[in-house]
């Protein structure tokens, strides 16, 4: 089962910095800075003033040249908080964001997140232009497995129908019956006709739902590199230390992670059990950027950040947003056929969550 090759072509960044530096003043500037306070406010208690005089430039070129090309900024939850609140339209989780494909009304998408979300966003908005910061902004979960080990398992369980974690290429979706994410596994499962559901790819986010679900499930076993980081071990340690805590973990952990956790959610439905629940202490299980996102909304609460950083949604930076926006260069294209198949597994999974109220 050779692995996928996953996308490559990042420019080096001497180049990006040299042609943007051509069309924009992108040194730091205190002036300007200050003039986009409305916008600093929401990130103040996580990114210093002198990085703000960096960043300003940057997001005031950005959202300018989004107005100009009709552009809509879609950033995942584990974007940095410069991106996350200096530059994005939408920010969310990943079904939120595959919702939100389908109904932006703009001309381009820049897609700042890793390449499966792009990808999924061009196979639900074919008729946009979708742009990636970084095309080498992979995922190890959407690397582990291609169509052909989608057919293994079928070979496997014959009948048994595949729903696949959102968090895969587009030939991977295509082959699948129906996608899933982490706020909707469960029930994606349980409504399954057949007794045995064969999940891909993520090992431990498979294990998880079978904790929860009527069904057999078998799996592909892939994982996320961050996630997998967390043992339960340090977990317990941690509560010895803070009884007080409050532990939040992504399903992408192990079950044992999972086991030791207060709760369990997909990066929004963490966010949200945060804001619900306001607790004094809270240690966010998943990538590092979460926290500090939230943490201006929620001055009340006191993160324990572990912190693992996820490398490929880390490789989105401001200057490659503005770069992609500037030249019009990575745009995502998926085969039309790939993309059509792939399509009906995108959408069966968006239908049946807004028929299941999710
Ligand atoms: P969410 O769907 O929970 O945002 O997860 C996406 C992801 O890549 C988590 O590692
Ligand atoms: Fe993939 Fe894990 Fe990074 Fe999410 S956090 S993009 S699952 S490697």
């Amino acid at each position: 089962m050779p692995p996928k090759p996953q996308p490559t072509g990042a420019k080096p960044l001497l180049d990006i910095t040299t042609k943007l530096s051509d069309h924009y003043d992108l040194a730091p500037n205190p002036d300007l800075a200050a003039s986009m306070a409305d916008i600093y406010d929401r990130m103040d208690r996580v990114v210093s003033p002198a990085d703000w005089a960096i960043y300003a430039p940057y997001v005031k070129a950005i959202n300018d040249l989004k107005r100009e090309r009709n552009a809509v900024v879609l950033a995942h939850n584990y974007m940095t908080p410069e991106i996350f609140h200096g530059i994005s339209d939408v920010s969310g989780d990943s079904l939120q964001l595959a919702i939100e494909a389908t109904k932006v009304d703009a001309d381009v998408i820049v897609q700042c997140g890793v390449h499966f979300m792009a990808e999924t966003s061009k196979i639900l908005s074919p008729e946009k232009t979708v742009l990636m910061p970084d095309m080498s902004a992979g995922c190890s979960l959407a690397e582990s497995i291609t169509a052909e080990g989608v057919e293994e398992m079928r070979a496997k369980y014959p009948g048994a129908p595949v729903v696949s974690y959102v968090n895969t290429t587009a030939e991977v979706k295509a082959a699948s019956d129906i996608c899933c994410t982490s706020s909707n596994a469960v029930q994606i499962v349980d409504a399954m006709e057949s007794d045995t559901v064969i999940m891909t790819p993520d090992q431990y986010l498979a294990l998880n739902v079978a904790n929860h679900s009527k069904k057999k499930v078998v799996f592909w076993e892939g994982s996320c590199i961050v996630h997998e980081l967390y043992t339960a071990d340090d977990l317990k340690a941690y509560r010895e230390y803070d009884p007080e805590v409050k532990i939040i973990a992504h399903p992408e952990c192990t079950p044992a992670v999972v086991a030791e956790s207060d709760f369990t959610g997909s990066t929004s439905g963490i966010i949200k059990w945060v804001h619900d629940n306001k607790p004094k202490k809270a240690m966010l299980i998943t990538e590092c950027s979460m926290a500090s996102n939230i943490a201006d909304e929620l001055p009340e609460v006191d993160f324990a950040k572990p912190c693992n950083m996820c490398p490929y949604m880390k490789k989105i930076s401001l200057e490659k947003v503005l770069y992609v926006l500037h030249t019009m260069e990575n745009q995502v294209e998926v085969d039309a056929d790939v993309a059509e198949k792939a399509r009906l597994s995108v959408q069966r999974m968006i239908d049946l969550s807004q028929k299941l109220g999710l």
